[in-house]
């Protein structure tokens, strides 16, 4: 067995989620962290969201050639290992194991099939019996955040998205073992857990007592645990934003005051062909209610443009919600048509240039709003969670309840404090405060 070894993820939070454990793993199994250069394994964690992630992998594959010839023992792991399967090792002969998001916690046991010359070193099952309860414990934290991934999968099927293919059937990870897992996040040190889903507010099980919770449930619990001082959690679908959720943002002080909710389209032509099953009405109305209850909530979204039939009128629609919503921060992509999905055999697929102008019209609305939040914040008082040093000596960069880098000049703080500070001045990606004091968390 080799005995060092790399994790490199792609795409999603969840997936920065699973390397975490798949490094966990590996370290149970006796190997070590390395960088890149000179791991002897090296696992490709990767992303089938849109063509240009799918690709990246089989670039990476191609850079971890050694000059002298050799290579590290290579695994591909995460979505495009489930999408592609044996695929992969027949157009990249180095990839000695792939294994799906589902099925990781057996990356040891094909690690040594494949050492032993063995030819079916891939696993893309998706078990029923979860890889949760097979991998070790988790470790101590090197950052005061922490993810948790508390549902996976996602039965939606919006008409564009290989998630439903890649990562299976909505499932909720019991409540106990969630609690443990908090608990044994805030032991290695997090302030602050993010919990993660596709569809993370579809999340739902029985409590210690046997009764049925939501997400909300889940959450006020997690906040009654000592040393736990935020809470976040993403990606939710507005289909799935219960009364209960929406009314916890007004009454729980540990659940910051931040919704990502992606509605992807301003147009309801558009949202019906994509099978969202939310109009803009419904989507509007929804943030009219979660405002009401937390009216500093700081909103996020995710956008599509040139999805298949989409028309000037669709598009200007889409800038309408834009400006009416007043988005803190968004992501937004060109329609990238994926195989397996209904939307990539749709008539009307949009010309590329048309993509390209739509999305740069986007996106400079889109920062001309978050631009717009972040100076709304100045002049406010908040706590910041320091997470990293910055650029210039005795600065630290946190961030704000509502997700915002904050770089504050704070002498005698450290990475993990929580502090207060005064926001003085903001630009389009991050402010600035001025500490007024360090608090324990
Ligand atoms: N479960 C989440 C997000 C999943 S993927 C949700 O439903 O909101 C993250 C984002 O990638 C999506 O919100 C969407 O905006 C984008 N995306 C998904 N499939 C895509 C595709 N085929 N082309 C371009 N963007 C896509
Ligand atoms: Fe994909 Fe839609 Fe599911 Fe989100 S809700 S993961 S966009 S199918
Ligand atoms: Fe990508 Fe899979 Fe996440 S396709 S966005 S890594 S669920």
């Amino acid at each position: 067995m080799s005995k060092t070894f790399h994790v490199k993820s792609f795409g999603c939070q969840m997936n920065v989620y699973d390397g975490e454990r798949m490094a966990e793993l590996m370290e149970a199994e006796g190997m070590a962290a390395s960088d890149k250069a000179d791991a002897d394994l090296v696992i490709l964690n990767t992303c089938h969201i849109r063509e240009r992630a799918a690709e990246k992998v089989y670039s990476e594959i191609g850079r971890l050639r050694r000059d002298d010839g050799s290579k590290p023992v290579i695994a591909v792991a995460g979505c495009v290992a489930q999408a592609e399967g044996a695929e992969i090792t027949k157009r990249a002969p180095s990839v000695d194991v792939v294994v799906g998001p589902q099925a990781y916690h057996r990356l040891p046991e094909l690690l040594r099939k494949a050492a032993a010359g063995g030819k079916d070193a891939l696993d893309t099952d998706m078990p029923a019996i979860s890889k949760f309860g097979a991998l070790p414990k988790r470790g101590k934290q090197a950052r005061p955040t922490a993810f948790l991934t508390v549902q996976e999968g996602c039965d939606k099927f919006c008409t564009y998205c290989v998630v439903p293919y890649t990562r299976g059937a909505e499932i909720s990870r019991p409540w106990g073992t969630l609690i443990d897992e908090a608990k044994a996040l805030i032991d290695g040190g997090a302030k602050e857990i993010t919990l993660l889903g596709q569809n993370v507010n579809a999340w739902s099980a029985e409590d210690d007592k046997g009764r049925e919770q939501g997400l909300e449930g889940l959450i006020r619990a997690l906040a009654a645990l000592p040393g736990l001082a935020r809470i976040r959690y993403t990606t939710s679908h507005p289909n799935d934003m219960s009364e209960g959720l929406i009314a916890a943002h007004g009454e729980i002080d540990a659940l910051m005051p931040f919704l990502h909710l992606p509605v992807q389209s301003g147009s309801d032509r558009i949202l019906k062909a994509m099978n969202r099953s939310h109009t803009t009405q419904s989507y509007l109305k929804l943030l009219d209610r979660v405002r009401a209850v937390r009216p500093d909530i700081a909103v996020s979204g995710d956008f599509i443009v040139g999805f298949p039939g989409e028309t000037d009128q669709d598009f200007e629609d889409t800038l309408q919600l834009v400006r009416d919503t007043g988005y803190a921060q968004a992501f937004s992509f060109k329609y990238s048509p994926r195989p397996g999905t209904p939307a990539a055999d749709m008539d009307d697929q949009i010309a590329p240039a048309v993509m390209d102008e739509r999305l740069q019209r986007l996106q400079a609305q889109l920062n001309i709003d978050q631009h717009a939040f972040n100076m709304k914040s100045v002049g406010r008082r908040c706590d910041v969670l320091l997470e990293r040093s910055g650029r210039k000596a005795g600065q630290l960069v946190g961030k704000s309840p509502w997700l915002q880098s904050v770089h504050v000049e704070a002498d005698g703080a450290a990475i993990g404090d929580l502090v207060t500070v005064d926001l003085v001045d903001a630009g389009p990606n991050s402010l600035a405060g001025e500490c007024v004091m360090r608090k324990a968390a």
